[in-house]
């Protein structure tokens, strides 16, 4: 008896060593340890021996037991093991491998270019307001001193709703929303999208964005020389601390004075390149002192305040900013163009 455990075990321990997979191991599990195996026939026939032999086939079945249960434990580490050092092969992770670079997307460079307008604004004590694209006449033209049948409404190709709203054509249209609402002293700045019946060429769009400023106060407070001087800071705050400013005259209803407003040319300091062409400087659009009549159109007293006002064409300060000679890239979608910035 003793000697056939032997071998049996033996055997076992042989085939258990020799498995691979976890089911040939429950195979043979079921074969050395089932209810039908070969050491459960043993235990189950100790009931028939002699109390002494009991004890010493008992001992020994159970110990062959155990030891064919640790080599089975065992076996099933090693497949285990052996599998995950697989893997390790297979799917092996190279931490130094460079990864792979997820494209994120970013601001359109008319959107960088109005947040860096407002930045340098703000940190000249102005507030950033916004209003509405889509306008009546009176905001849009009679408040500014354009009332109907003016020719300077012409100055302007407007596009008309068929409910007689206008698609605002300037920015002017947030002074007078603002005034209406605030009385001077103010300081505020406010860019967006304004629309023109123009046909598109390099320097026109029929949709486009402006900036436009307003700063007023009692009158006898902010004479034109407030008015270069926060000029100056915008130009040198966007293109850099060589640029000069220039105004010359100029007609528009709302201001009086007006002015056209140059700068001087960033690229060529102003000695004349393909940018300017030629000529030193660059036009940017118009500015001027406030007309009493935009202060009398919102309810206000006349004479009582005075300011300055201006509007540039923000396609226009990005173009000069970037070196970039046709405004229709910037609606063209085309990747190539704006991942540039
Ligand atoms: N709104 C004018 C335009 O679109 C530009 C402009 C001129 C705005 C003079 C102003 C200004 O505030 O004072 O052509």
């Amino acid at each position: 008896m003793k000697n056939k455990l032997e071998t049996t075990k033996k055997i076992a321990l042989a085939e258990i060593k020799k498995a691979d997979s976890f089911d040939g191991l429950e195979k043979i599990r079921i074969k050395y340890l089932g209810r039908k195996s070969e050491l459960t026939d043993v235990l189950r026939g100790l009931k028939d021996l002699s109390n002494e032999k009991k004890k010493e086939v008992g001992e020994l079945a159970n110990k062959t037991r155990e030891e064919i249960e640790d080599s089975i434990k065992y076996q099933v580490l090693s497949i285990k093991q052996r599998e995950l050092s697989g893997l390790d092969e297979k799917e092996r992770i190279d931490i130094t491998y460079p990864g792979e670079k997820i494209e994120a997307g970013h601001l359109h460079p008319i959107t960088q270019t109005r947040y860096m307008i407002e930045e340098i604004f703000k940190s000249m004590g102005f507030l950033v307001v916004e209003d509405r694209e889509v306008e009546d006449e009176f905001h849009n033209f009679d408040a500014l001193n354009m009332p109907q049948n003016h020719p300077a409404r012409d100055m302007q190709d407007t596009f008309f709703l068929k409910s007689g709203a206008v698609p605002r054509t300037q920015t002017s249209s947030v002074q007078i929303r603002y005034m209406e609402k605030n009385k001077p002293p103010l300081k505020i700045v406010s860019s967006g999208r304004v629309y023109r019946n123009e046909n598109a060429d390099t320097t026109h769009g029929f949709n486009f964005h402006q900036v436009e400023c307003l700063m007023a106060d009692k009158a006898g407070k902010i004479t034109i020389s407030n008015f270069k001087s926060v000029l100056s800071e915008f130009m040198k705050g966007l293109f850099g601390k060589n640029v000069k400013i220039r105004l010359r005259p100029s007609y528009f209803p709302f201001v009086e004075p007006g002015f056209e407003t140059d700068v001087s040319c960033p690229y060529c300091n102003g000695k004349g390149c393909r940018i300017c062409k030629n000529s030193g400087w660059i036009e940017l659009g118009g500015s001027g002192m406030v007309n009493q009549k935009v202060f009398t159109s919102v309810g206000l007293p006349e004479d009582e305040y005075e300011g300055f006002a201006f509007g540039f064409g923000i396609e226009r300060l990005a173009m000069i900013k970037f070196g970039i000679d046709d405004l229709r890239l910037f609606y063209s979608g085309d990747l190539r163009f704006l991942e540039q910035f």
